[in-house]
């Protein structure tokens, strides 16, 4: 049998999805309709034999409670979440919790990063791991980024016909490789003991010199991937399936694109169907992709997609035109409004007439494989960068006005139009 973790961080990581994050935790954020690891989720029940699902993270926990309870109920699979007592990195909290892991002798382990969005393609990690014997400690999931792109993320060298890391630098300098760490691993439980190696030799280094405030602390790409290249036991699978990580709130319109993508091959129901309105008034006009909450009202006048999702007790007036956005729970845009390129947060609302607009982040939509840009909020010249319009929750935007690649903190009532700027 086989295990997974999801590493979700805590309440201090996900800083550039603010505001977002302000009221829900990130890996909860809903992204074509579902939170963000839930995705995660159904990649992995999706793998035969696959029997336990750990999420790690120093959330307290009961900010995880609901959704960990749904999360059972819906896929009759056992899932738990495990919280850290600090911030032990990525690989800290798996050899805190390794006794768990470990519980039932799974023959290996998943480990996904919460933060990325993907096509996940977990059986045929399985399979490429399976075929490479007793080698493997570890197989990471790997995918091209551009020269550019790439040192941003963890650099593999590899043999180009065994597939084995001879060389890994993680956000390098300068550049190392175009081929990128896609933060999903599968590994064998003997990677606890390489783990154990680095996390003793913390712990002799602090009781030397009293080094090392936080000596459980352990990253998996800089303490265990980097030792662990060029020895023979880590592997690299490429993969051409779209990938890309969710670190700005940009990053999300991007993500919900995609996922709202493929389920037009495997969950077609989340779909609404596609065409103009239904002439008695119980379908408004769709374009593409759209995903709306059973719970959520739209009138049969509006026009959504391609690309967009509505949530729960959302409601959408006469009128409305709403395309590549998020609109989230108990929002409600008002007759005739544009919202474009946008997230509208939880229970915000937006005045009639009004537009609400952002310029799209991924600079070529259509490339295949393109991966989202998540980098600064700002500039170079200190300018915010052609981004998003983000509302916080409980944003009031009143009628008849222009707001404009802008981000707006929660609860803030707006009386003009704004223009790049942050409304604090
Ligand atoms: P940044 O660009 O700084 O965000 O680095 P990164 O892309 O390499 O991400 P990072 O390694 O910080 O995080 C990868 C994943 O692990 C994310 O999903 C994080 O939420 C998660 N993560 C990071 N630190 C911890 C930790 O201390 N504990 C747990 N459980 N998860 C973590």
């Amino acid at each position: 049998m086989l295990k997974a973790v999801i590493l979700i961080g805590g309440p201090l990581k996900g800083t550039r999805f603010r505001p977002l994050s302000l009221d829900i935790p990130k890996p909860l954020f809903p992204v074509a309709g579902l939170p963000m690891i839930q995705h995660h989720i159904e990649a992995c029940v999706s793998v035969p034999n696959l029997k336990e699902i750990l999420i790690l993270g120093y959330y307290p926990a009961s900010e995880l409670t609901q959704f960990v309870a749904a999360m059972v109920q819906e896929y009759k699979i056992n899932i738990r979440y495990l919280q850290e007592f600090m911030a032990l990195g990525t690989a800290g909290g798996i050899y805190h919790f390794r006794d768990q892991i470990r519980l039932g002798s799974p023959e290996a382990f998943f480990i996904l990063n919460g933060d990325v969005c993907a096509d996940f393609p977990l059986v045929e990690m399985l399979e490429f791991h399976q075929q490479k014997g007793n080698k493997p400690l570890m197989t990471m999931l790997t995918t091209e980024a551009t020269r550019q792109q790439s040192v941003h993320f963890g650099c593999i060298v590899q043999d180009r016909d065994t597939h084995e890391v001879t060389h890994y630098v993680e956000k390098p300098s300068t550049f190392v490789s175009t081929l990128i760490n896609c933060g999903v691993y599968l590994c064998s439980l003997e990677l606890f003991h390489t783990i154990a190696t680095v996390f003793n030799a913390r712990q002799q280094e602090y009781y030397n010199d009293g080094a090392g405030n936080g000596k459980e602390v352990i990253q998996l790409e800089r303490d265990v991937l980097m030792p662990l290249a060029g020895t023979g036991r880590l592997f690299a699978m490429p993969t051409n399936n779209w990938w890309s990580q969710i670190k700005t709130a940009g990053a999300a319109i991007y993500a919900n694109r995609h996922y709202l993508e493929l389920y037009r091959s495997h969950s077609k129901e989340r779909l609404v169907e596609r065409g103009p309105a239904a002439g008695d008034g119980s379908k408004c006009s769709i374009i593409g992709d759209v995903h709306i909450h059973p719970t959520a009202s739209v009138h049969h006048t509006a026009t959504l997609g391609p690309n967009v999702s509505i949530g729960s007790n959302a409601s959408i007036g006469p009128g409305v035109r709403i395309r590549e956005s998020i609109v989230l729970s108990g929002a409600s845009i008002a007759n005739h409004s544009l919202i474009l390129h946008s997230i509208v947060g939880r229970l915000s609302s937006v005045g009639q007439w009004s537009r609400v607009e952002g310029t799209p982040c991924d600079p070529n939509p259509n490339k295949p494989f393109a991966k989202m840009d998540n980098y600064s909020l700002f500039n170079s010249d200190g300018r915010l960068n052609p981004s998003i319009t983000i509302l916080g929750c409980s944003v009031t935007v009143p009628p008849e006005v222009i707001l404009l690649n802008s981000i707006v903190l929660p609860y803030k009532e707006l009386t003009r139009s704004f223009k790049n700027e942050i409304i604090l």
